[in-house]
């Protein structure tokens, strides 16, 4: 019998930031690690998706590598069997499969979207890719050719792993057979992961909208790449707010809630503990360099780990686990493939 399913990817169209290593990395590594007895856990860079948003390409093939390295300082172990780490484009059935999905895909269901919304209501018609109103379809098919059942993302993803249940179960019945293996609910997703929803960091400039890696200054982002101490000053001038009390409140104190939940993350605590233990504080200053020493501590950690990673041994991992998804993905490529008739 084999093992179920854990798997995320996080594109590589940027260095990560601690929105990405605490919303998607860190849960799957933490499986990999504890759980590698029980389920099958696959990490992998989306490189297909890196491009759905106009990047420069010369960058792109060193970013990937990068991108690669960040999983194993984060710690996943390369030395387990039930662990894979591979580039998306490298099984060449997440393509293929898309395009079939594609046909059974309405277009008022990608329009819908809220990240192709806002992403595209950033862009300029001209920018408005294909791909990127597709990106769900791509996305549905690195998930459904491991079958897998557990699938950590961050809060902005949930839609589109809503959207993977929704096509592996009208597929399934179209067809009227078990083609695919539907991931499970997101609430059960949150409880076997240990949240009771998922994570959404906040830009540390305007605090109402997400950290996210393509934020043109930086400012609002911590990167894992960024300099410690730079890192540090972008946590003392972040936004907050003239209310004067440290309390959560997401609603009236975005900025200060979104620094608890930075502190509480990297503290290794519960969010509400956090939150109690500062409750009513006055001085934000000495907040502010509490969390901010926090998160210099992390990265200047994180980085000496990058700095230890083993070439060798991930380009081995990487050549082996992209060999066993092929095996995997295809067998999966090549029952859909039955069903609708193109074998
Ligand atoms: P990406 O590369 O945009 O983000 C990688 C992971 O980071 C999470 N994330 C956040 N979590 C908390 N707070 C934030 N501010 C924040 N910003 C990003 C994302 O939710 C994600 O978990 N579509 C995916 C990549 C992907 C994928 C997949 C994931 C492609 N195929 C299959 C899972 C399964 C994405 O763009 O992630």
């Amino acid at each position: 019998m084999s093992k179920p399913v854990i798997l995320t990817g996080l594109r590589a169209n940027n260095d990560l930031h601690i929105g990405n290593y605490f919303g998607g990395l860190l849960p799957l590594i933490d499986m990999a690690k504890n759980r590698a007895d029980d389920y099958q856990v696959n990490l992998f860079v989306p490189d297909l998706h890196s491009f759905t948003t106009p990047i420069d390409h010369a960058k792109l093939q060193e970013q990937i590598r990068h991108n690669l390295r960040l999983y194993v300082a984060a710690g996943l172990p390369l030395n387990n069997s039930s662990v894979h780490i591979y580039r998306q484009s490298y099984v060449p059935a997440h393509s293929e499969l898309t395009i079939i999905l594609n046909c059974f895909t309405g277009m008022g269901q990608m329009g819908r979207m809220t990240q192709y919304k806002d992403k595209s209501e950033r862009l300029g018609d001209e920018q408005i890719s294909v791909g990127l109103f597709d990106y769900p379809v791509l996305m549905a098919s690195d998930i459904l050719l491991y079958g897998a059942r557990y699938v950590p993302v961050g809060d902005d993803q949930t839609q589109h792993l809503e959207f993977a249940r929704d096509i592996a179960e009208r597929m399934n019945s179209k067809f009227q057979t078990e083609l695919f293996a539907v991931p499970e609910p997101v609430k059960k997703q949150h409880e076997f992961f240990g949240n009771d929803q998922g994570l959404r960091i906040k830009d540390l400039v305007d605090p109402t909208k997400k950290m996210s890696k393509s934020d043109a200054s930086g400012k609002g982002v911590i990167f894992l790449g960024d300099d410690p101490a730079v890192a540090a000053k972008k946590i003392m001038s972040a936004t907050t707010d003239s209310v004067g009390t440290v309390r959560l409140d997401y609603e009236n104190q975005p900025g200060i809630s979104n620094l608890l939940q930075i502190l509480a993350l990297l503290t290794g605590r519960s969010l509400d503990e956090v939150a109690e233990e500062h409750d009513g504080q006055t001085e934000y200053g000495t907040f502010k360099k509490e969390v901010a020493e926090a998160v210099q501590a992390f990265l200047v950690d994180f980085q000496a780990k990058l700095q230890n990673v083993n070439e060798d041994e991930l380009t081995e991992k990487i050549v082996a686990s992209e060999a066993k998804m092929n095996e995997q993905a295809n067998a999966t490529l090549h029952r859909v493939q039955k069903a609708v008739g193109l074998r």
